[in-house]
């Protein structure tokens, strides 16, 4: 269920966004409550830029205890907490609300590393596309794992500026995306969602490479397609929107999160 924050029911959780019909949060989360027994509630709420303070105050006097935040309002929502985790802090992005205190976390980047866990690569070394926030996140994670980047950008300027700010000599930038040396290729652009493909030297891959794809499609993105065509093994988007959502449902609650369940959910 989806609803303008202004026509918002009262409620437990929820996830604000925009857009946020796409989003597949409500339906993972109602999923984990109805295999728990829990009395709770997950909507999906639309909040324009702008306006999140103002939303979030009036989903607090309606109830809600916890809000998961999307894209455009990651950063705007770090800029409303109090009390703001050191990850958040670094990530500069708060996914994760918890309103009675106005307190924060960001679930993408821990969470992200979880769906790694099965992933034992001779060498911690990343090709790393896109230079947005989902970039800055996957980065922040992968260098506290110990992991060397190599950043590339179809604005290339973006990729210096970020590892700039980001500044670690683990992390270098790239302009061309050659996976050479490279166990893990990472696309963290939106390439996909429009269908695109990207200029990826595929053939420099290394055998045996995981293709890792932020998005998700059905049947399959065409970064992953061709990734899989050259017998890469691979990975979308769905594990992570596990992973994150189990650690956000975690954080709130106190217990440990039904992720068969939500995964399940999903498919
Ligand atoms: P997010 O917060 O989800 O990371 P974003 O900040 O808008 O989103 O970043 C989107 C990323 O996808 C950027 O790196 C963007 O490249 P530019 O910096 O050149 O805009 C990248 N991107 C989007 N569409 C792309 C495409 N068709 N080909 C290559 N890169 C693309």
């Amino acid at each position: 269920m989806t609803y303008p924050w202004r026509e918002a029911p009262e409620g437990t959780f929820a996830v604000i966004g925009d857009p946020v019909h796409h989003s597949l949060s409500p339906k993972m989360h109602s999923a984990a409550y109805a295999t728990l027994g829990l009395p709770y509630t997950y909507y999906g709420i639309h909040v324009p830029t702008g306006e999140v303070g103002e939303a979030l105050e009036r989903l607090s006097s309606l109830g809600y205890q916890g809000i998961n935040v999307t894209v455009p309002h990651k950063e705007e929502a770090l800029n409303w907490a109090d009390v703001v985790e050191p990850m958040a802090a670094r990530v500069r992005a708060a996914n994760t609300l918890r309103l009675k205190d106005r307190a924060c976390i960001n679930t993408d980047a821990p969470g992200f590393l979880d769906t790694l866990g099965e992933f034992h690569p001779t060498e911690k070394k990343v090709l790393l596309v896109g230079a947005g926030g989902s970039a800055r996140a996957l980065i922040v994670a992968l260098l506290s794992d110990g992991y060397s980047i190599k950043l590339t950008n179809r604005t290339l300027e973006k990729a210096h500026s970020l590892a700039e700010e980001l500044g670690s000599n683990q992390l270098s930038v790239s302009e061309s995306a050659d996976p050479d040396g490279c166990a893990l290729i990472l696309n963290t652009t939106s390439a996909s969602l429009n269908k695109e493909e990207l200029p990826i030297q595929w053939d420099r891959a290394m055998p045996g490479a995981l293709a890792y794809d932020l998005m998700y499609a059905r049947p399959t993105t065409p970064f992953l397609a061709k990734a899989f065509s050259l017998g890469l093994a691979t990975m979308d988007g769905l594990p992570l929107l596990v992973a994150q959502g189990a650690r956000s449902f975690e954080w709130w609650l106190g217990i440990e999160a039904p992720r068969t369940a939500m995964r399940e959910a999903l498919q």
